[in-house]
């Protein structure tokens, strides 16, 4: 099947029902989405499809043929961060960094839909990406400086 992931288009050889996750990490190379659950309980797999923050694990490989596919890799640059990578950075939010690229994949969704959002609607958002090491207060506070970059363009 063909898939179009950070703006490129993929063939890939496997079962239709096998998660994207998989495709992503296995067949294609692209390991910054990490696996952690596999039940759609942490997020840690967290990508877009068409925009919308997804849980990888759960979505099998052809129900994402056709759709705008984005992890970690294809959000900004080294040299042309997103703003939430960007603020993730300013804020060294990360500790073990293994829940990360899920809460930055969220939190950026987030912020597309909702440029100025409040600790509510942050915590609500973001409650489903869990972190053991519980960087929440780092994440919350990043998020609210990644807003402030982007309103600053
Ligand atoms: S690995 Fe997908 S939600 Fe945990
Ligand atoms: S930074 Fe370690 S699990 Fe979140």
């Amino acid at each position: 099947m063909r898939l179009n992931v950070n703006g490129t288009m993929h063939e890939v050889d496997v079962e239709p029902d096998m998660p994207l996750l998989w495709v992503l990490r296995d067949e294609l190379g692209l390991t910054g989405t990490k696996y952690g659950c596999g039940i759609a309980q942490c997020g840690a797999c967290t990508v877009w499809l068409g925009g919308e923050a997804m849980r990888s694990c759960q979505i099998p490989a052809a129900e994402a043929e056709g759709a705008e596919i984005t992890t970690i890799e294809g959000l900004g640059t080294p040299a042309a961060l997103h703003a939430v990578q960007a603020a993730w950075l300013e804020g060294q939010v990360a500790q073990c960094g293994y829940c990360q690229s899920g809460q930055i994949m969220q939190a950026a969704a987030l912020l597309a839909q909702t440029p100025n959002p409040s600790d509510a609607e942050i915590d609500e958002v973001m409650a489903g990406n869990l972190c053991r090491c519980g960087t929440y207060p780092r994440i919350r506070a990043a998020v609210h400086r990644a807003a402030q970059l982007m309103r600053e363009g």
